[in-house]
């Protein structure tokens, strides 16, 4: 939903930095996470109650300020600790990091979590009376569901909807926010039945994308953890709904929001979270972000799915018509009819005179700037692409506004609107000011084939990784374009917070809406393969993806990685590239993480052969990236192992023969070439095929400065407060 909110948004997050960076020696809630849940018949909360009574010198305190204990699946606590209680965290040996408990952002707020399942979705919750969560023709859960369902303020759970819960650490309630899993807010119910909605015939936008709507894996169960509220998403819930969808035993999760931070791996909640849930046996997805080309990705631990977002062959389109005859073609979602014409005005000549002292430039039409005596009634050109709260206030009729520099997704308003590009607005002004009486019309929308699709949508974030070079991301792209799915109907149906219509479907936008389509595949690969690992499906999802067309997409693997997922293949991938957790923690060495802190993490005796920093060319991941520092040769050994688990007697051409299922053969890429300067990126693929199947890796190389090659990794303990202002971010 990310770009949906994008103009008020950059309001928000400017106030929440202002905010934030008020220092204060007050006590705010921190999260000391430390590894890897203990072993046996311990009680960690007395555990975590007697670490804590040690700072606070008070058992009473200790009580008091303990807000979560983490220990169902990993080990850490969130309390309420002043600076240099955390200072004294931060130094014990048995802590692996201390992180502020700043806001997350939805990329649209649902995390599904799949039991083939159990998909969990939670941020901002859910609709449990959605037609797309009706339970007819579902058993009662399975019996490893460990889950429960928390039924205030009339939340009800049936077999579709197995699990909800909801959390909210700082225990700050804003209007808007419902206390129970429920969703006010349309992201959640949106995401969860994206990937697991059942399948409903006849559902619209009010008429609009009419059709069948179903999730990617409409049989799978949902469980759902909402974090996210309307002051953001916490990282201290972030990790409860971690700590317990991995013990409740969701089979997917999937999670649509992130930081838009470059946050090491263990400082980064939701890279912890889906560390213990791939020690668990369970795969998260992830959005990549919403931040385009210029922002960085989000989610970009080896061990997760990360999804970029594509768009789908379907556009909206709405048309202008003028008194004089001409037409405009606008992108962007428009639900309304205006049967008839009337007159139009440009916002700048009906500026809101009353109760100003200056006249104010209102042909941005922000709220308040227009008079509504000037503009009741009328159709308004605005300068400015808003959520048209100001031409709603003014009594208008009808919205023109300008796109956004890209026009590749489409919004929908609370009146007739058209979103022309710069030039059409120029035009329409031309002819408002020429005419003694202009007039126009807006068409009722309409959709239309994109012959461009798919291809990476402008907003979706791209590579690099920004911490491990050699590890490509993002890892696939899914539809994240004008997606219609399932909606609260409590939530303003368009960009307009204050819309009171309501509809059950709504079409938006982000990687939110790519991430669950993902989830819904991962999904499908479990149910049909149960005993595979995290690793296999997402091997699975990435080298069985279509390739995307380079043309089409500029900055060609880092907007979409191994390229877009096919669910249907991916069922059955012939080769799959497992990554066990000792070549995750192997991984880690070589980035610099010691023996003392792996050993945290893990929960064993796992240690470093090397204190060397290193490459990451021998993680067994689905993909080959190669860093080269500019100027420099071309050179690189990647080693890979596959595991069969296609034909008993597959052999893939020269290299490997498999004579059963299951069996492991491992191989070396080395790839040589000249010395390359200021490359954004040379790509390539190795194909495997039997005949049957075709397993396909993306190769990648990049040039970076000599100052990027290795980025500098100071590892320390204590996220640093000052970093995470302003942190807060949506993800459509
Ligand atoms: C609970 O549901 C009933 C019946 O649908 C409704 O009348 C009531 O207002 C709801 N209460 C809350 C707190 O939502
Ligand atoms: C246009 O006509 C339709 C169908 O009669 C009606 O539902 C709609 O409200 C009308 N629109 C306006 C702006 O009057
Ligand atoms: C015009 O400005 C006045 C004073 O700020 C405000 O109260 C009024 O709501 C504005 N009118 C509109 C239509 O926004
Ligand atoms: C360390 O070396 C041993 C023996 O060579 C090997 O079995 C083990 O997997 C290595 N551990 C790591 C973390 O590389
Ligand atoms: C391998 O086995 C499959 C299924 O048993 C069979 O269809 C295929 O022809 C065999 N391929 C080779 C190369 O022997
Ligand atoms: C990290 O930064 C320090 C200080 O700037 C520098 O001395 C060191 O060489 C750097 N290390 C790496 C691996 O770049
Ligand atoms: C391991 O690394 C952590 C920082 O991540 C550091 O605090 C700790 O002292 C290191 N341990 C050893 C034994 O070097």
């Amino acid at each position: 939903m990310a770009k949906q909110e994008l103009l008020p948004l950059l309001y928000l997050s400017f106030l929440a930095a202002l905010v934030l960076s008020c220092y204060s020696h007050e006590r705010k809630v921190h999260i000391i996470y430390m590894g890897e849940k203990p072993q046996g018949d311990i009680s960690v909360t007395s555990m975590h109650h007697s670490m804590l009574a040690r700072v606070l010198g008070s058992t009473a305190s200790a009580k008091e300020l303990l807000i979560y204990s983490y220990g169902r699946s990993f080990n850490g606590f969130a309390a309420k600790l002043s600076d240099e209680e955390v200072a004294r965290f931060s130094d014990m040996e048995e802590v692996v990091s201390v992180l502020p408990n700043s806001m997350h952002a939805k990329a649209s707020h649902n995390k599904i979590m799949g039991l083939h399942g159990i998909q969990s979705i939670p941020y901002t919750g859910i609709w449990p009376e959605s037609e797309s969560f009706s339970d007819e023709g579902f058993g009662p859960p399975p019996a490893k569901w460990k889950g429960t369902c928390q039924t205030e303020n009339n939340f009800t759970c049936n077999n579709k909807i197995i699990g909800a819960r909801y959390y909210n650490s700082e225990n700050q309630y804003y209007d808007g926010d419902i206390k129970s899993p429920r969703d006010s807010e349309g992201h959640g119910t949106h995401t969860a039945s994206t990937a697991a909605g059942r399948e409903v015939a006849g559902a619209s936008y009010y008429g609009l994308a009419e059709g069948l709507a179903r999730g990617g894996h409409p049989k799978a169960r949902i469980a759902v953890y909402k974090v996210c509220w309307v002051i953001g998403c916490a990282v201290a819930d972030i990790l409860a709904a971690f700590d317990d969808a991995i013990a409740d035993g969701v089979d997917i999760i999937s999670v649509s929001l992130g930081s838009s931070l470059t946050l090491q791996y263990f400082e980064d909640p939701i890279a912890i979270g889906s560390f213990h849930a791939m020690k668990s046996g369970i795969l998260t997805s992830n959005s990549a972000g919403n931040d385009g080309p210029l922002g960085g990705i989000s989610n970009y631990s080896p061990w997760s799915l990360t999804v970029a977002a594509s768009s789908i062959d379907r556009k909206f389109v709405s048309q202008l018509v003028l008194g004089n005859g001409q037409t405009f073609k606008g992108v962007n979602i428009n639900n309304f009819e205006l049967n008839g014409t009337y007159p139009l005005i440009w916002g700048g000549d009906a500026a809101n005179v009353s109760g100003h002292q200056i006249p104010l430039s209102s042909e941005s039409c922000f709220p308040g700037d227009l008079d509504s005596s000037k503009v009741k009634g009328k159709i308004v050109l605005c300068e400015s692409l808003w959520d048209g709260s100001g031409v709603v206030m003014a009594g208008g009729v009808g919205i023109i506004m300008p796109a956004w520099y890209f026009n590749d997704f489409a919004f929908s308003f609370p009146l007739p609107t058209t979103i022309l590009r710069r030039q059409d607005i120029d035009k329409v002004l031309e002819y408002t000011r020429s005419s003694k009486h202009p007039i126009a019309t807006i068409l009722p929308g309409e959709t239309q084939k994109d012959v461009m699709a798919p291809t990476v949508v402008s907003f979706s974030s791209r590579g690099l990784n920004p911490i491990t070079l050699d590890i490509l991301k993002p890892d696939v792209t899914a539809p994240g374009v004008d997606i219609l799915a399932a909606w609260s109907p409590i939530a303003p149906p368009s960009v307009y917070q204050h819309d009171t219509r309501s509809t059950h479907y709504n079409i938006i936008s982000g990687t939110s809406m790519s991430c669950p389509h993902a989830s819904g595949a991962a999904a499908y690969v479990k149910a049909t393969n149960p005993s595979w690992s995290p690793s296999a499906i997402k091997s699975a999802l990435m080298t069985t993806a279509y390739a995307m067309d380079p043309r089409k997409n500029d900055d060609k693997e880092f907007a979409y990685g191994s390229s877009h997922i096919n669910p249907v293949k991916a069922a059955d991938p012939g080769l799959v590239h497992e990554t066990s957790e000792e070549e995750y923690i192997n991984f880690l060495c070589k980035q610099g993480y010691n023996t003392s802190t792996l050993r945290l993490i893990t929960g064993d005796s796992s240690a470093c052969n090397s204190t060397e920093l290193g490459r990451a060319w021998d993680l067994n991941y689905p993909s080959f990236s190669l860093t080269i520092e500019d100027g420099h040769r071309i050179m690189g050994i990647f080693t890979r192992t596959v595991t069969n688990v296609g034909f008993p007697n597959s052999t893939q051409p020269t290299k490997l023969a498999s004579t059963s299922t299951g069996e492991k053969k491992s191989f070396s890429v080395r790839v040589d070439g000249p010395e390359i300067t200021m490359h954004p990126i040379i790509s390539g693929a190795i194909l495997w095929k039997d005949g049957v199947h075709v397993v396909r890796t993306p190769l990648v190389v990049y040039t970076v400065l000599p100052s990027e090659t290795f980025p500098n990794r100071s590892l320390s303990k204590r996220a640093q407060t000052s970093d995470l202002k302003g942190s807060s971010r949506i993800f459509g």
